[in-house]
C-alpha cells in the first residue's frame, strides 16, 4: 500500500480542534489536538484514523484542494 497523503491544517484563530475519528465499526473520537492561530498540523489518515473533524477557523489543504473551515456564527 502506498503511504497515505498528508493533510495540512493551518489554524486561523486560537483554539482550533483537530479531532481524529476511529476506523472500523465504531466511529469515535480518539484524539483531539488544539491549535492556536498560525499553528500548523500535518496529519495522515492511518490504520487507526479514518476521518478528521476540524472545529474552528482553519485552512485545510489536501490532495483534493484547499478548503476553509469557519468559526461558529
Ligand atoms: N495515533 C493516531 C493514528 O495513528 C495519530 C493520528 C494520525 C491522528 N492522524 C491523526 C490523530 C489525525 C488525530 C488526527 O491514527
Amino acid at each position: 500500500m502506498t503511504a497515505p497523503d498528508y493533510i495540512v491544517i493551518k489554524a486561523k484563530e486560537d483554539g482550533v480542534s483537530v479531532i481524529g475519528l476511529t476506523r472500523g465499526n465504531d466511529t469515535k473520537f480518539h484524539h483531539t489536538e488544539k491549535l492556536d492561530c498560525g499553528e500548523v498540523m500535518i496529519a495522515q489518515f492511518t490504520e487507526h484514523t479514518s476521518a478528521m473533524k476540524i472545529r474552528g477557523s482553519a485552512e485545510i489543504t489536501t490532495a483534493h484542494g484547499v478548503v476553509s473551515s469557519e468559526e461558529r456564527a
